[in-house]
């Protein structure tokens, strides 16, 4: 029952193997019907939203004016997407972010951010961050492990007589492609782009771009393997 009601809801197939018990029915469908309800008050009244908003204890979005969201958004407990950006967010269907997960366009009032792209079928899991300072585009498919960190600024501090944060800071387009696996802990620097069908490793803190297809591990990351040859 969960299952067909899931694949109406995403308009794709979404198999459940699990048998669940009725108790475990009602208790998630209960759940579900009170996010609906924090997500209409929370966000679907401010924002532009399609299809249903899943908006947990604690989420939300500020700024509301400056996102559009596609069909489908489930925002985890105290989840909060801060939209203050000179381009806006744009977020496509089947977006999920998880609890205590923050996306901030602007940080400081004198730095607010570029904008924020994310596409359709992205998963973002528990306690990541997403700095937009400079522009950050993430592509269809998406999956972030939990605690991953997404950057695209650096402070400048080439002065040695001036304090660093009186320095200005270097701003760098940071894009995720298409199709790609982040694993949890990840640190994605600031002007990396991740190259369509890439994994990389939990822990891993990417300082380069990586090539289409391949499995980058450890600090700074580097490449492993392509992802054909792994024998699964
Ligand atoms: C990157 C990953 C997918 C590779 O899995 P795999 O294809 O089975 O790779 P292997 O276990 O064969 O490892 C290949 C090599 O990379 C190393 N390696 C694998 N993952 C690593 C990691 N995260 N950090 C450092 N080294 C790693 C292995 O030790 C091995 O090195 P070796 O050839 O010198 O022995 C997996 O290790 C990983 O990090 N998964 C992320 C899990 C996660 O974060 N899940 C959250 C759910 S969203």
């Amino acid at each position: 029952m969960l299952g067909k009601l899931i694949s109406r809801l995403k308009k794709e197939d979404y198999t459940i193997t699990y048998d669940f018990s009725a108790r475990e029915t009602i208790r998630i469908l209960f759940d579900k019907a009170i996010q609906i309800l924090r997500g209409f008050v929370k966000v679907k009244i401010k924002a532009s939203t399609k299809g249903l908003v899943f908006a947990a204890k604690g989420a939300n979005v500020i700024f509301s004016g400056k996102v559009s969201f596609g069909r489908n958004l489930n925002m985890g407990r105290y989840s909060l997407i801060n939209a203050l950006s000179v381009n806006g967010v744009k977020i496509g269907d089947n977006f999920t972010i998880g609890d205590f997960s923050i996306i901030e366009c602007t940080g400081v009032l004198r730095g607010v951010g570029e904008g924020l792209t994310i596409g359709n079928n992205v998963g973002i899991n528990h306690h990541c961050f997403i700095g937009v300072r400079g522009e950050i585009v993430i592509g269809d498919n998406v999956i972030f492990g939990p605690r991953v960190t997404v950057l695209s600024e650096n402070h400048n501090f080439n002065l040695t007589d001036v304090p660093i944060k009186e320095q200005g800071e270097t701003r760098y387009k940071t894009v995720i492609e298409d199709d790609v696996w982040i694993g949890a802990n990840v640190i994605i620097m600031p002007g990396v782009t991740i190259k369509s069908g890439s994994i990389v490793g939990s822990g891993a803190v990417v300082t380069k771009d990586t090539q289409k297809d391949s499995v980058v591990v450890g600090v700074p990351a580097k490449i492993v393997k392509k992802r054909n040859e792994k024998d699964n």
